[in-house]
């Protein structure tokens, strides 16, 4: 196993209190904040913007943020969420003509660069371009909603990507929790997305904790 970071999803929580969520979610052991900006046209449903996650930049000063875009034309946003305090812009393979003019644009930006794949999207689109990119997010449900169960089905992808590089940072979102983590991270994720099983608890450090040591040989 790789050593996992746990990063909770606050879609699921009371987005009226996102920074309490979120610093909630911090003092219970979170590794970095996963946040979810959806468009209404890229996936079925929308949540926030470049303008919520600046405000949340203003409470939350040192928490990694890893900005999971689903949204079409990604180029779009990649200089207001640099200036909004994104550390690393995950945009989907599906979602451009042109992944490669996007990572550049990111790395211009002076922000981590992810490519993500849905769960019809074959890993084999995303091969090109992982040498020039700091992680690889595998869907593990499809993007819109949290609370959704853990497709299984999606480990290959994982692990077709490990056997490849060894060092790439490969993140799985969607139905994680202490009962599905291990799936994961027998197939070679290390960053881990738990949403509603992190947030929905009264005792997230416990969930963290328990996904934590799941992981543990
Ligand atoms: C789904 C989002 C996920 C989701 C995870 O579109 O990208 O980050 O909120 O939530 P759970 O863990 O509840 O599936
Ligand atoms: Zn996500």
């Amino acid at each position: 196993h790789y050593e996992c970071k746990i990063g909770p999803s606050i879609l699921n929580s009371d987005l009226s209190a996102l920074a309490e969520e979120s610093q909630r979610m911090l003092d219970s052991g979170a590794d970095y904040l996963h946040l979810d900006v959806m468009d209404g046209h890229f996936v079925p449903n929308m949540t926030f913007g470049h303008p919520v996650v600046k405000c949340l930049r203003q409470k939350i000063k040192s928490a990694f943020f890893d900005m999971h875009m689903m949204v079409l034309n990604p180029e779009k946003w990649i200089e207001p969420m640099a200036d909004a305090g994104g550390d690393q812009y995950t945009f989907h393979v599906e979602a451009t003509d042109n992944p490669a003019d996007v990572i550049k644009k990111i790395k211009e930006a002076g922000m981590k660069v992810g490519i993500a794949v849905k769960p019809k999207t074959p890993v084999e689109d995303v091969f090109p371009y992982v040498e020039d990119v700091d992680m690889v997010l595998v869907m593990t449900v499809e993007p819109g909603f949290g609370g959704q169960s853990f497709m299984e089905s999606m480990m290959p992808k994982v692990q077709a990507l490990r056997e490849r590089y060894k060092s790439l940072d490969i993140e799985v979102d969607g139905g994680l929790s202490p009962q599905t983590i291990n799936m994961a991270a027998e197939a070679g994720a290390n960053m881990i997305v738990s949403g509603s099983a992190v947030v929905k608890s009264d005792h997230p450090k416990q969930v963290i904790d328990t996904m934590k040591s799941c992981v543990k040989e």
